[in-house]
């Protein structure tokens, strides 16, 4: 974790007011285990998050497979588009020829995601395929360009790329950007003597990846996630999963294998909002389940793979017996299968059809996959709203019945739909127990008074039954309010204590969504905002993060005024929960107050005696609507402190003010 600046507490240590609130913590009973998973990430490309984000490709279009082919790029002289390219399902590709005259030019330009942003002495691999179809030999000369300037430092940048032969191949060079340009454009001209050249893949990426992978992830972005320590790594949807129809599903084995060859899939978040509308949002499949697994691997996340059920999104298409939204139930064989086929890229021998392809790959072990979400927002029907019956959980058994058969190890996770509570929910919550999953999906994305109300949520759940994934949740401001702000954070902080009070039946949370770009977003708040050179982490972010990192071994009883735990609406707008960290030997409180006055705090550690100093970590602000921004990305961090904590009458003491709309986390070695 970062080292976070330090101020002194001022507040600490004053003597116990009237209004007090007592924490009593017991220090002697370690409670139930947080799983090593509670704390997590859920990754969607919602918001440009995969491509024009955290995949680093700087290049639009690559493979001139969007419906119009040449859409991102600007072509010039004699160009055609072609299909009968080298990649099978990428057959697109661009010929480029002599423009009738030495002085004009044929060539192409690529607009980047929001423009190429290059950096100041940073260098950058650029690739292409491509072939003398009439033979001989040609020359490309690319660059970096600002289209702003004339004259010489137009094309501030230049390489140039010799092409040689009949056959398709690579080629790559390496171009070092003299200056920081943020909306640049990547442009190709043919030149020398102007041979006839087709081009096809025209790739470029900065050198500097994270772990300096060639089809690699952004640094900043991919460390930004490594930093929040997440425990498990839901992907790659959300509703992306779903598809708004079977086609246009996420179909991961489209997403495996040589990145050339991987076929373009529309993203539905391009037209989901009319109000949000980017026609030119598509999924490369660049960032694919390798990559995903790959990335699991890096942060020491578990991963949790979600995959279509075989039902196409519910919200648009409401009638699940319309032909071609939905599969039939006596036909999801092959759906099924990619499930288990799915359990064998990850876990299978390298001599195994799936293992095999993961080994060429470049990674021969398994990625010992554990878990398997069946559908993303799925839900059935009673008789008051359509009386289609179990539609979804239907499916779910037929799934559940061929995996636990040949993978019986793996976690099943089911859902209870997109709601978290009403009718869906009580309807699918009962039969989630009666199909045995090993846990189930819940999202919510609500308002301030819900945040509020919901302290004792998890308090009075079934502990017989699966356990809980919060696989997407947010606190959404009312009226509108629907951006990053400081005081919605701060109600996540306050909400997150009765998850971690309830660490036996809740395993898994994860908040979403996780990024967005500052130029392209569809949904706000975001977890991480971003433009193509900074990125800045929301006060969301890090509660996620000091929850993470805080999240102990186990759950320590805490009552507040003699009462078991904070109240449904806290006590007082305190919310509070406490852990054990086996690991470290500390004792970890954390405290939000979500009221709009300073209030005295007395922590009586219960089974520990004599003084000590306490480590603080403080998130705090005087805005209700202030937050980081890209200009002003630290403007609210957690800040860390430390004070002493007394020799109480029968066991340490901690005494604090905690200021107002404030989260404190108090960390005391035993
Ligand atoms: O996180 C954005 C969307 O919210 C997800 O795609 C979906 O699961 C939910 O409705």
């Amino acid at each position: 974790m970062r080292k976070f600046a330090t101020i002194s507490l001022l507040t600490i240590g004053l003597s116990v007011a009237a209004q007090t609130h007592v924490l009593d913590v017991n220090t002697k009973k370690l409670g139930a285990p947080v799983q090593p998973t509670m704390y997590g990430i859920f990754f969607e490309d919602i918001n440009y998050a995969a491509d024009g984000g955290l995949y680093a490709e700087m290049v639009k279009n690559r493979s001139f497979e969007f419906p119009q082919s040449l859409m991102g790029w600007r072509a010039y002289g004699n160009f055609e588009v072609r299909s009968d390219g080298p990649f099978e399902r990428n057959p697109h590709y661009v010929r480029l020829g002599y423009a009738g005259h030495n002085d004009k030019f044929t060539g192409l330009e690529n607009e980047g995601f929001f423009g190429i942003a290059t950096k100041k002495d940073a260098t950058y691999r650029f690739s292409l395929w491509a072939r003398c179809p009439e033979g001989g030999k040609s020359t490309l000369e690319v660059s970096f360009v600002d289209n702003d300037t004339m004259g010489e430092d137009q094309r501030f940048a230049r390489v140039n790329i010799n092409i040689e032969g009949k056959e398709w191949k690579k080629y790559t060079a390496e171009i070092k950007s003299p200056r920081t340009e943020a909306k640049g454009a990547l442009r190709i001209f043919l030149t020398g003597k102007k041979v006839t050249t087709d081009v096809e893949h025209i790739s470029l990426f900065p050198v500097d990846t994270w772990k300096g992978r060639e089809n690699g992830m952004r640094k900043d972005l991919a460390q930004a996630l490594y930093d929040m320590r997440p425990g498990v790594f839901r992907f790659p949807g959300g509703c992306i999963v779903e598809g708004v129809n079977l086609e246009s599903r996420y179909q991961w084995k489209n997403s495996v294998g040589p990145v050339e060859n991987r076929p373009l899939n529309e993203n539905r978040w391009h037209y989901t909002f009319g109000h949000r509308f980017y026609p030119d949002y598509f999924q490369s499949y660049g960032l694919g389940f390798f990559e995903f697994f790959q990335l699991c691997e890096d942060f020491g996340s578990e991963a949790l793979p979600v995959i279509s059920c075989g039902l196409s999104c519910q919200f648009q298409n409401p009638d699940p017996t319309k032909p071609g939204v939905h599969v039939a139930l006596d036909s999801l064989d092959s759906y099924i299968q990619d499930a288990l086929d799915l359990i064998e890229f990850a876990n299978g021998p390298v001599d195994s059809q799936w293992g095999k392809v993961r080994a060429e790959m470049g990674h021969p072990e398994p990625f010992n996959l554990k878990y398997l979400g069946v559908g993303n927002e799925q839900w059935d029907y009673d008789e008051q709203h359509g009386g289609f019956g179990p539609v979804f959980t239907a499916r779910l058994k037929k799934f559940s019945d061929a995996i636990r058969a040949k993978y019986p190890n793996i976690k099943l996770i089911g859902t209870t739909g997109p709601n978290s509570e009403g009718w869906d929910f009580d309807l699918l919550q009962p039969r989630m127990k009666e199909l045995k999953v090993d846990l189930y999906d819940e999202h919510y994305y609500r308002n301030e008074n819900w945040f509020l109300s919901h302290g004792l949520r998890y308090d009075s759940y079934d502990r017989k039954g699966p356990r809980v994934f919060a696989g997407e949740y947010a606190c959404h401001g009312a009226n509108n309010h629907k951006w990053n702000h400081y005081y919605t954070s701060l109600l996540e902080a306050a909400h997150m204590t009765g998850i971690e009070r309830n660490a036996d039946i809740v395993h898994m949370a994860t908040y979403a969504p996780l990024f967005a770009h500052v130029e392209g977003w569809q949904w706000r708040p975001d977890a991480i905002w971003f433009d193509n050179l900074r990125m800045f982490k929301s006060v969301s972010y890090y509660v996620q993060q000091l929850y993470a990192v805080n999240k102990g071994t186990n759950v320590l009883p805490l009552t507040m005024q003699g009462k078991p735990v904070a109240g449904q609406e806290g006590q007082d707008g305190l919310f509070a929960s406490s852990v054990f960290d086996k690991a470290t030997g500390e004792v970890i409180i954390k405290v939000v107050n979500t009221s709009d006055k300073a209030q005295p705090l007395s922590i009586q550690l219960q089974g520990m005696k004599g003084t000590r100093t306490a480590q603080i970590i403080t998130l705090t602000h005087d805005g209700d609507d202030d937050e980081n921004t890209l200009d002003n990305p630290e403007k609210i961090i957690p800040i860390e402190g430390s004070c002493q904590v007394d020799a109480g009458k029968k066991s340490s003491l901690l005494l604090d003010d905690i200021p107002a709309k404030t989260f404190r986390i108090y960390k005391v070695k035993k």
